[in-house]
């Protein structure tokens, strides 16, 4: 069974646990696109990986590890994360597959990151500062990419990278040198520093290097058990996300056949990661978000604070409209729900079922309006254009106005982390998966309720 496991939201949905658990009749776990800005938390026992680019199967010494093209490799996080398990005594030697077409992040490229953060002011981004999107767009205009491979000519290498920091750094003097922001002043980069960093990462890192496409084909061609981890969320993707306050890369199921050269004609089931509500860290729209005391709630209770950047996370309520887009454009077979734990203590939770895009009316009268257009009438007759919609407005105007409208169930008091049976649940937390389920038109067969592997219900 080749398995792919997607986040449907704007990522931290808990996508380590369930690749996690899910990894455990896996023999290969692949990371496909997306670099060292996601952060995927696995805890096995007592101790917790925070891991941003190997595979969450890592941490299963059966496991083989693969990191394919389209990630983007920040050499230090990499060699950083395998010495860090490594000293938990888990070895990937062996077992760790790195692409040599994957493409290399280097300091350059995280200054850029910082350097147009700093100057956008308030209209910034929001980035983790990994240096995601410049490296990405280092890749898209071809000549000042690095890739892994690369690092097995040291000599060619030494070359390009003159080139390249010259380059650099010509560029971020003109553009940043007078600009505001606190890191303007700009000390000149050095290739050779540069250089000598690379000459570690090659020591360390091409061992591991390899044409990870071909070993994927012979893989499936041998019948092994693939399991192909999403970075980020639907919501982040280039192309299908909440532009321009999106990642740099297809993180969207979509990313998958493209990102690891694996077509989805060889996967078996598409499983989207969502929380029982919504988080979103950086900038923009999030119709659901509750910046008060609910959503302080949901902070407090769910630990909602970014495993990269460690900033507090924007949360919200379960937003169904951009869950049913997440799930239509992912071919999303069936949904893994987390932290149901974190919503007790509510005595009443929300989902949102529509968006107002008029703002001049209020959600309640835009639905007794839609509720009045939707009355059955014969295809003929003209009906007028309702402000509710149903279908998520990725286009950022349209989804900036965007009014969330709900439906309100009764919540439960109940502490659910040692619930190990759907039966077993409070009433109204079954009624809110119910629920969930009905809107979105897929089952829930995931119901995380609290960090550990063992805080999980199954459903068939
Ligand atoms: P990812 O990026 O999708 O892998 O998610 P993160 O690891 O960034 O954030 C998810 C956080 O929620 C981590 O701290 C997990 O340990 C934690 N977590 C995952 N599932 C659950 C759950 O069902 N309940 C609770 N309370 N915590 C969970
Ligand atoms: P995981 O895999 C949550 C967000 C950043 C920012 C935007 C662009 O842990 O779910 P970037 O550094 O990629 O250029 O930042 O994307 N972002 C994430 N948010 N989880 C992630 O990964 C994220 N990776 C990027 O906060 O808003
Ligand atoms: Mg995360």
């Amino acid at each position: 069974m080749n398995l792919c496991v997607v986040g449907l939201q704007w990522g931290d949905e808990g996508k380590g646990k369930v690749v996690d658990i899910l990894s455990e009749h896996s023999d290969i776990v692949v990371r496909y696109s997306g670099g060292s800005n996601a952060g995927h938390t696995v805890v096995v026992g007592d101790t917790r990986f925070a891991l941003h680019l190997l595979p969450s199967g890592s941490v299963r010494p059966n496991v083989k590890c693969v990191i394919t093209n389209a990630v983007v490799v920040d050499p230090e996080v990499l060699i950083n994360e395998i010495e860090t398990i490594a000293n938990k005594g888990i070895t990937l030697k062996g077992r760790l597959l790195i692409s040599e077409n994957a493409h290399v992040v280097l300091d350059y490229h995280k200054k850029e990151d910082q350097l147009r953060e700093d100057s956008l002011g308030k209209n910034k981004i929001g980035t983790t500062i990994r240096g995601i999107g410049p490296c990405y767009a280092d890749k898209a205009g071809r000549s000042h990419a690095v890739r892994m491979g690369d690092l097995r000519n040291l000599n060619k290498l030494k070359i390009k990278l003159q080139a390249i920091v010259d380059y650099k750094n010509k560029v971020f003097t003109a553009v940043y040198q007078k600009t505001e922001a606190p890191s303007s002043v700009i000390a000149a980069l050095s290739a050779d520093d540069i250089f000598e960093k690379c000459k570690t990462y090659a020591d360390k890192l091409l061992p591991f290097t390899t044409d990870t496409t071909e070993f994927l084909h012979n893989s499936i061609a041998l019948e092994k058990s693939i399991l192909f981890e999403g970075a980020q969320g639907t919501l982040l993707d280039l192309d299908h996300g909440t532009f321009p306050y999106v990642t740099s890369s297809n993180s969207s199921a979509l990313g998958m056949p493209a990102g690891c050269g694996v077509p989805t004609k060889f996967i078996d089931k598409f499983i989207g990661v969502a929380k029982a509500y919504t988080t979103r860290v950086g900038a923009g729209p999030f119709p659901t978000e509750q910046d008060n005391d609910i959503g302080q709630y949901i902070r407090d209770r769910g630990h909602e604070y970014g495993t990269t950047t460690g900033r507090p996370r924007r949360c919200g309520w379960f937003d169904a409209v951009a869950l049913s887009y997440a799930v239509r454009i992912g071919a999303i077979d069936e949904l893994a729900l987390m932290h149901l734990d974190t919503l007790a203590g509510l005595s009443e939770v929300k989902i949102c079922t529509a968006y107002n895009l008029k703002t001049e009316d209020s959600p309640q009268d835009a639905l007794r309006q839609r509720q009045k257009t939707e009355a059955p009438s014969p295809p003929s007759v003209f009906r007028p254009p309702s402000s509710v919609v149903t279908w998520f407005p990725a286009n950022i105007d349209r989804l900036s106005k965007a009014q969330a409208i709900y439906e309100t169930v009764p919540g439960w008091d109940q502490d659910l982390t040692e619930v190990k049976d759907f039966t077993k649940l409070p009433p109204n937390a079954q009624n809110y998966i119910s629920r969930i389920e009905k809107v979105i038109g897929r089952p829930i067969t995931i119901i995380g309720v609290g960090p550990k592997r063992s805080q999980t219900i199954f459903r068939q």
